[in-house]
């Protein structure tokens, strides 16, 4: 029997679902621990929108069902900004950084240590989140200062803002939230009158990444950096396409804040967090400049294992009484600074363009560079990506170019300056003939391919693809080997690695897990006819399959160990072997299915990532005790 719901019941139907909802994508965006299931989440997310769309009149603006995007604009409105968003004055050296520190004891006639908050200056694009009575009105980009653009439409498709400030039930709370509720003035059950956030919208490296590759793969103009990315996708006029764009922001401040009582910016950034804001987790509190400085240096040296960009550490006076006395000057507050990092962008010169040949047959061609540091490393070679990229950009050999790395991404060539050209630079134009077989390259849409599955370049790559970390993991078997296997003809495809002789090579052919996405490519590669004589071939050259052996009832049973950094009794192999034969297992990387992670000397993403995902980390002592059952 189907009762007939009335309207009274849908709306309190609703305004449970739109809290409960709200609340599941806190925990889930906010605060990485989700309670429900994608599943479950998924079927209250449906029932909303039913309801919603049987009664239309009660959809609210802060509905979690509201982030979709709308009809494209023809142009963006202004927002004046209350406060205007003033910019930072830079230091790039240790010293700078203390002639800021010294300027502000002076400026306050004080010789006391000041107290600062350290936080990652985040290489994204300036917004601000203008909040009436706790719901979410209008969101603008920070423009000149004064006045940017409305982008509220945009800024709603992102997840981590929230639609609706948070507000707890009183009996939800710990003693420690009540403290902070305690500073906002109005009651429980209203909200702040006008509430503007500051933060920065960026995009995570990994999710830039793969962005970039479907849109290679259907034919359109990678974005040039994350930061590119998210300021593109936040000044899009469709609104439908930047909820298709994986934006994520961090909060870092505010403007105007009816009735809330804080004396320092970190009780801003602690309101923030528990008004449902995204802030970054590695802002800290420091005592004094030198603690600021020992961040500086931590952060930098966290910097390549981030999955977004940084581009400095920003440091903020804490006391808010003290930044108003304080005060600005040319339009930068006097009371925070920010110490950049070195850049990770140089000028260098394009010495050739070579074309290299994929694991799949694609072309792509490569810069050859002089030799430039960037951010650190030695950079001599970038990617161009393809020919229309290189047309796009107009590169030709013996130019002068802007290079770029970020994190894990390849270094690749972001401009030409145009004004070093001295008439000698030569136009490139991608063979259209193999450069390793001579066979007739395909074009297919923006990616050009060598057809031929014999090809030697091809091959080499595959069977680099088939031995490498992500695959079967032979450990030993690097590109150098492999390469002259091929040229030698010892090996022509990846199964030939398993008749190789003594004499060809030595110490090869451990094979470690296979992950999920290995997986998946596996079976697809297996289900192919061809492929099973492939399979025969293997088994003709004497690969068998065991089940893995583990000891049971052993002190280690059924737990599974990471190892990371460097371990002093033992090495990695050594440990590994210990966990295997007391009945446990050790795989390479952290998930939630860890249980326990061994750190050892200088640990580094794996113990960073333990931590995030709260699995226990013991050091190598007390990884003996537990070997030894104690
Ligand atoms: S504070 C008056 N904190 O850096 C203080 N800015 O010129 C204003 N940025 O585009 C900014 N991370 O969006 C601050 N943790 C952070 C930041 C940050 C990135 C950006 C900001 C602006 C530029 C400052």
């Amino acid at each position: 029997m189907r009762i007939k719901m009335t309207k009274s019941g849908a709306l309190k139907r609703i305004e449970f679902l739109c809290e409960e909802i709200n609340r599941h994508n806190y925990l889930y965006y906010i605060l990485d621990s989700p309670e429900i299931s994608d599943a479950e989440y998924d079927r209250l997310l449906r029932e909303l929108e039913e309801l919603e769309k049987k009664f239309p009149d009660l959809v609210t603006p802060d509905s979690p069902t509201q982030r979709v995007g709308v009809a494209p604009l023809a142009e963006f409105g202004t927002v004046k900004h209350t406060i205007p968003m003033i910019s930072l004055q830079n230091a790039f050296t240790e010293e700078e950084a203390r002639e800021f520190d010294a300027k502000v004891k002076r400026f306050l006639h004080t010789t006391q240590d000041i107290e600062y908050v350290a936080e990652p200056k985040i290489d994204g694009l300036a917004i601000e989140l203008v909040y009436e009575n706790g719901i979410f009105k209008v969101g603008s980009t920070r423009g000149d200062g004064e006045t940017g653009e409305d982008v509220t439409q945009n800024l709603r498709t992102i997840k981590t803002i929230p639609l609706k400030i948070r507000r707890q039930k009183t009996e939800d709370r710990g003693q420690r939230q009540q403290d902070l509720f305690s500073r906002l003035r109005t009651p429980d059950s209203e909200l702040p009158t006008r509430f503007e956030v500051r933060g920065e919208v960026y995009m995570k490296i990994s999710d830039f990444n793969n962005l970039n590759k479907k849109r290679e793969a259907d034919g359109e103009p990678p974005f040039a950096n994350p930061r590119n990315a998210s300021a593109g996708s936040v000044r899009q006029l469709d609104s439908k396409i930047t909820a298709h764009r994986p934006l994520d922001i961090f909060c870092y401040g505010v403007g105007i804040t009816e009735g809330i009582k804080v004396s320092s910016h970190w009780e801003i950034l602690e309101t923030l967090k528990s008004l449902g804001f995204k802030v970054n987790p590695l802002i800290r509190r420091c005592k004094n400049i030198h603690e600021a400085l020992e961040f500086h240096k931590e952060i930098e040296e966290k910097r390549e294992k981030l999955d977004y960009e940084i581009d400095g550490v920003v440091l903020k006076v804490n006391s808010l009484r003290l930044q108003e006395e304080l005060g600005e000057i040319s339009r930068s507050p006097r009371w925070a600074m920010a110490y950049k990092f070195p850049p990770r962008q140089e000028t260098t010169k394009v010495m050739n363009i070579e074309v290299g040949v994929g694991r799949t047959g694609a072309l792509t061609p490569v810069a050859i560079m002089e030799p430039v540091e960037v951010g650190g490393v030695t950079v001599s070679r970038a990617t161009l990506h393809n020919q229309n990229e290189i047309d796009r950009k107009d590169v030709r050999i013996g130019d002068a170019v802007v290079i770029q790395r970020a994190g894990d991404v390849i270094p690749e060539v972001v401009m030409v300056v145009k004004s070093k050209r001295t008439g000698h630079e030569k136009p490139y134009v991608m063979p259209d003939r193999c450069p390793s077989c001579d066979a007739h390259v395909v074009k297919e849409e923006v990616v050009w391919r060598c057809p031929n599955v014999s090809c030697p370049a091809q091959v080499k790559e595959s069977i680099r693809h088939f031995a490498s970390k992500g695959g079967m993991d032979i450990e030993g078997l690097g590109y150098k080997h492999i390469e002259q296997m091929v040229d030698k003809g010892i090996i022509k495809d990846s199964a030939d690695i398993y008749y190789l002789t003594k004499n060809d090579i030595l110490g090869l052919i451990k094979i470690r897990e296979v992950g999920p996405e290995v997986a998946k490519s596996i079976l697809a590669f297996f289900a192919e006819e061809r492929n099973l004589k492939f399979i025969d071939k293997l088994i003709k050259g004497g690969i068998t399959y065991e089940a893995e052996k583990t000891k049971k009832g052993g002190p280690l049973d059924g737990k599974l160990f990471v190892f990371t950094g460097a371990l002093k009794g033992f090495t990695r192999d050594e440990a590994e072997k210990i966990v295997e034969s007391l009945g446990g297992r050790a795989t390479t990387s952290v998930s939630k299915k860890t249980d326990y992670v061994v750190a050892g000397e200088e640990a580094g993403t794996k113990l960073d990532k333990a931590r995030e995902l709260g699995v226990k980390v013991i050091t190598e002592k007390e990884f003996k005790a537990l070997a030894k059952g104690v």
